[in-house]
């Protein structure tokens, strides 16, 4: 379409079609090739249309990505303020990012968007700043209320990635948020919002990092002491069951996602203690990060968990991200599966097993055995990251001794190779890429 025939069109119609050709946020296309930045630069009836729609101006993103970005902050301050102006009245989203270390150009984002907080429905801060002092920046923030709020994420991705630092923030409600993720950092003191919340994720400063077992202990006295709507929860905090009241368990009856992590140097009932601790009888799936091997072992033993139950758990996913050295310096098990009268996991449908220690005797348990704690399993899905003949050999045992039981197999390509070893019955066989599970447990 030639600019002649677009002018000939009415306000209305250049406005929709300038709307549908607006990106999503996420595709973080810099501001210079917008589509409302370049339609109003064209001539000057196209740019009195686009500059008085504030429809077009209520998806805003600000980003300080390069070094050389930095040298024209200003001018990064001066587009937020120009979208701010020409979206009035409409709520806006707002994604701030300044990923080059220098928190200089954000302390002035903050300063506009707290302005304008009333308007904003989403914001979205990714920041790299290695300034000690945390809280700065965000001051604006932190008394404010912000009634349209339904989506906040705040993510410090600083390589120096040294312990969360706790973050204040609209401390006067947020009563519509239903959605927060916090990468590196954590809100504290308890939000007045975290009771609407439907999403929570806090993520990174690796396990240890909490400046002080209280600060974990927040979470869960969250949980505990507030009513609460969660569906999703990703809790990145080591829980120190030697503090915990020995009756403690999470009860969020809403929830339907856990993920959460295990520190590495924990033992091997580890597991079984985390699991026992979530009483949320509508979980239907939950990840664990860091577990090992023995720990698997040890559950699949147990004829039942002392308190939980997981009636309705459709999919176990144990992921361990760094790999361990355990079946180099620990004897490894022998059959330790004794029979389940009611099934530990009625429901479960898929096992997923990343990276784990002793996967070859975990394989022996699961495929290998009538006494199934799962009568469900469908889907089994294997990436070891050692002794993989080990693991290929076990797995072609059991698919011989009892072909018929035996769940959908998904196995990691390095696994697969050579071709010829599953004795040409590799139909029975899908491949999957173990980044695709990982990946959202790994970073930013
Ligand atoms: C981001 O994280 C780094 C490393 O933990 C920390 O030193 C810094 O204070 C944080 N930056 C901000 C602005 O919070
Ligand atoms: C935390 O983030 C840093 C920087 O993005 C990353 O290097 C580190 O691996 C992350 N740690 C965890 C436990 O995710
Ligand atoms: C497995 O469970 C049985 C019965 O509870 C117990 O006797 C046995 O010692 C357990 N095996 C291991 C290796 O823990
Ligand atoms: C690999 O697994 C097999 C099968 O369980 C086992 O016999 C063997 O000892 C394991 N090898 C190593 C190096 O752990
Ligand atoms: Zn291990």
């Amino acid at each position: 379409m030639s600019a002649l025939t677009i002018l000939s069109l009415p306000n209305e119609l250049l406005i929709a079609i300038a709307a549908a050709g607006q990106e999503d946020i996420s595709t973080h296309s810099s501001t210079a090739q917008k589509v409302e930045w370049t339609l109003s630069r064209l001539c000057r009836r196209l740019r009195n249309t686009v500059v008085g729609a504030p429809t077009l101006w209520t998806k805003i993103e600000v980003s300080c990505d390069r070094l050389k970005d930095l040298a024209h902050s200003q001018r990064f301050s001066e587009i937020l303020r120009l979208y701010l102006r020409r979206s009035v009245p409409l709520n806006v989203a707002v994604f701030l990012r300044e990923r080059v270390g220098d928190s200089e150009p954000l302390t002035d984002w903050i300063i506009q968007v707290a302005a304008e907080i009333n308007r904003v429905k989403w914001l979205s801060v990714v920041l790299a700043s290695a300034e000690d002092d945390f809280t700065q920046e965000f001051a604006p923030l932190r008394c404010l209320a912000a009634p349209n709020l339904l989506h906040l994420e705040i993510a410090n991705i600083s390589v120096e990635s040294t312990g969360r630092r706790p973050l204040e923030l609209f401390s006067a409600g947020a009563r519509k948020l239903s959605f927060a993720r916090m990468y590196g950092c954590f809100p504290s003191p308890i939000p007045p919002w975290v009771s609407t919340l439907t999403h929570l994720q806090i993520e990174n400063g690796s396990h240890q990092h909490f400046h002080s077992a209280a600060d974990e202990m927040i979470y869960l006295s969250l949980i505990r002491t507030q009513p609460i709507s969660l569906v999703y929860l990703h809790l990145d905090i080591s829980m120190n069951f030697n503090t915990l009241p020995t009756d403690y368990q999470i009860h969020i009856p809403s929830l339907e996602f856990f993920a959460v992590y295990i520190d590495d140097t924990e033992g091997q009932e580890y597991l079984r203690d985390i699991m026992d601790f979530v009483d949320c009888p509508a979980l239907t799936e939950l990840v664990v990060i860091g577990s090992h091997g023995d720990q698997l072992l040890f559950v699949l033993n147990m004829s039942r968990f002392p308190r939980s139950s997981f009636p309705v758990l459709r999919s176990l996913s144990l992921i361990n991200l760094d790999g361990c050295s355990c079946e180099q310096d620990m004897p490894h098990p022998t059959r330790t599966l004794s029979s389940h009268s009611t099934p530990l996991f009625p429901a479960l449908s898929s096992l997923v097993i990343i990276n784990h220690c002793f996967t070859p005797q975990l394989v022996k348990e699961i495929m290998g055995t009538e006494a199934l704690p799962w009568p469900s399993l469908r889907t089994l899905t294997l990436c070891p990251s050692e002794n993989i003949s080990g693991v290929r050999s076990a797995v072609g045992d059991a698919v011989r001794q009892t072909p018929q039981s035996i769940p959908i197999l998904r196995l990691s390509r390095a696994l697969l190779f050579p071709l010829d070893w599953f004795e040409g019955r590799l139909d029975a066989i899908e491949v999957f890429d173990p980044e695709e599970v990982v990946k959202p447990f790994s970073g930013y």
